[in-house]
């Protein structure tokens, strides 16, 4: 028997749970069968994941008679491109899905995004679950309802808001990832406490190392809190009118990282969120918005847990411009009215998003950090 905890996705005849703890992969047919209108579903999932979990899925589909179907995608970031959802597309047309039927995103959150947005528009609108095996998807890209795929002009670009009707967080998978991607899903685990909830961080600050060392309890109770974060905030502003803009701390500047080190390996997004995190802290103090003590706290932390925590621990930051970072901010998503949009703090647990930061008060203070590499 999987012991799992359960947060609620408030959207009226949208709601959905989010189910959260250990073993639940291997008990996915009784969670996924009562949702079928039809015992089928086809799962989608890459050929790294489909290596380690997608027989298990099968065999826990099989368990309740659920008939399925498998499109493995080749993995990473390219797959969120047009080709890639277009060969998605016809991959799942060719099996003749029907609209009443489900899809499983099984995968981080490049498998997540890009079913999300095929489920969105495919026969005009389908249902689908969201199984995230990576810590980043667990708390965050799986739950809310963000799908997309990304632009030449930048990530995420062409998406759409498509609520998942259930997401399974196994956190027994989480044994499975690489250390450093596991590292960079903490980073959006953090990010929860620097926005929202001091206690939070507080208490990460305690458990963070044993959480990332495989403690199956502390990473159910951290993953289920995220998801309770995020579940409260989605359901109060699901299109990011308002309050959802501040899951987006760190994401400013991070992007803008991302977009300099090519979407490589050189900086993966969690990491160039914990850089971003902090830098957040650290322009927040420039403005007189918190005091200078908290980014120090902030990047001792991301240290500890083995992220990159300062611009200088970019791989090739020296070569890098303030002016060209700016630039690459004026593509972000969060852009309003022309004017840039941070999310910045007041404290630990109080962020506040503010879209009058000159770009010059940007461009010194990367340009100090810049002069640290
Ligand atoms: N990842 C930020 C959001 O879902 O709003």
């Amino acid at each position: 028997m999987s012991l799992h905890q359960t947060v609620r996705v408030d959207l009226d005849d949208r709601g959905y749970d989010i189910r959260v703890g250990g073993g639940l992969l291997e008990r996915a047919g009784e969670h996924i069968a009562p949702l079928l209108r039809r015992p089928f579903a086809v799962i989608v999932t890459d050929q790294h994941v489909a290596a380690r979990h997608l027989d298990t899925l099968k065999r826990a589909l099989a368990l309740k008679n659920i008939g399925c179907e498998a499109v493995i995608l080749p993995p990473g970031e390219k797959q969120k491109s047009y080709a890639g959802f277009e060969q998605l597309c016809e991959a799942l047309l060719a099996l003749k899905i029907e609209r009443r039927d489900h899809l499983i995103a099984l995968g981080g959150g490049v498998v997540g995004d890009l079913v999300g947005f095929a489920a969105s528009v495919l026969r005009r609108g389908m249902d689908f679950i969201q199984v995230p095996t990576s810590l980043l998807a667990q708390v965050d890209s799986s739950v809310g309802g963000k799908t997309a795929i990304n632009s030449r002009q930048g990530k995420n670009l062409i998406g759409a808001f498509h609520q998942p009707r259930l997401v399974l967080a196994d956190v027994a998978l989480l044994d499975t990832l690489p250390p450093r991607e596991l590292r960079a899903g903490y980073a959006e685990v953090v990010k929860y406490g620097l926005l929202g909830d001091a206690d939070f961080y507080a208490w990460l600050e305690q458990n963070g190392a044993k959480l990332l060392a495989g403690d199956l309890g502390l990473r159910t109770e951290a993953v289920a809190r995220c998801c309770a974060h995020k579940a409260r905030i989605v359901a109060a502003d699901e299109r990011e009118e308002g309050e959802r803009a501040l899951l987006n701390l760190g994401h400013t500047f991070g992007h803008a990282l991302e977009a300099e080190t090519g979407y490589s390996q050189r900086l993966l997004h969690g990491e160039g969120v914990a850089v971003g995190m902090a830098l957040a802290f650290r322009l927040s103090a420039a403005l007189g918005l918190c005091g200078h003590e908290l980014a120090p706290r902030v990047e001792a932390h991301l240290a500890d847990s083995g992220l990159p925590a300062k611009l200088a621990d970019v791989d090739g930051a020296r070569a890098f411009a303030p002016s060209v970072l700016l630039e690459h901010m004026k593509q972000d998503k969060k852009v309003r009215d022309g004017k840039l949009v941070f999310i910045l703090a007041e404290a630990i647990g109080r962020a506040v998003q503010k879209n009058d930061v000159l770009p010059q008060v940007v461009e010194t203070l990367l340009a100090e950090q810049l002069a640290a590499a």
